[in-house]
């Protein structure tokens, strides 16, 4: 195909104005799932750059079980689930992160993943970082080693590449 990805990405996705508050213009990836090319597309542009550095792909909820999903069949690996608080029934590891009001919470069950382990962490959207920061602290809790972080859009602006240093960190169009 000699369509660009981030062509690709401006075609397909929808732009919200006012969501999910005033003055907010929303990036929804949806239509881009919903779409086979789309699917495929960003999948393997999020793998690409990892190719051979991965034995696992982590996906942090929700968004981030869509893709994390599709590249860990795709490239013949398993699919680690990162979920918020009081979600996973066995025993987790925790990591507690701060948004803009209150506090939130990711958790990850604890016999899924051996020490040295290499992970890929994939989700939609870096934003603040705050969430793709908590899943690395996490992962580091297991003894796990962080391989790079994928994402699909970067809210330019907003600090997030800041939050991840000694990362490799791969956005597959950056959103000014
Ligand atoms: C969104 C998005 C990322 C995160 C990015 O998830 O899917 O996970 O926010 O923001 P940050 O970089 O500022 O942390 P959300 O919390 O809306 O959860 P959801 O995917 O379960 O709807």
């Amino acid at each position: 195909t000699s369509e660009s990805i981030s062509d690709l990405l401006d075609r397909l996705c929808e732009i919200v104005p006012d969501y999910p508050q005033p003055g907010i213009s929303f990036k929804d990836l949806t239509p881009v799932f919903a779409d086979p090319v789309g699917l495929r597309r960003m999948v393997d542009e999020l793998i690409a750059p990892f190719e051979g550095q991965f034995d696992i792909v982590a996906g942090l909820e929700a968004r981030g079980f869509v893709l994390a999903a599709a590249a860990a069949y795709a490239s013949g690996k398993g699919m680690l689930t990162i979920r918020k608080a009081g979600k996973l029934p066995r025993e987790v590891y925790r990591d507690e992160y701060t948004l803009e009001y209150g506090t939130s919470c990711l958790e990850v069950h604890k016999d899924e993943i051996a020490p040295g382990t290499r992970v890929l962490i994939l989700d939609d959207v870096l934003a603040t970082g705050g969430t793709v920061g908590s899943a690395v602290r996490l992962l580091q809790q297991t003894g796990a080693r962080i391989a790079g972080v994928g994402v699909v859009l970067e809210l330019d602006g907003l600090g997030g590449r800041a939050k991840l240093p000694g990362q490799q960190v791969v956005s597959l169009q950056v959103v000014h």
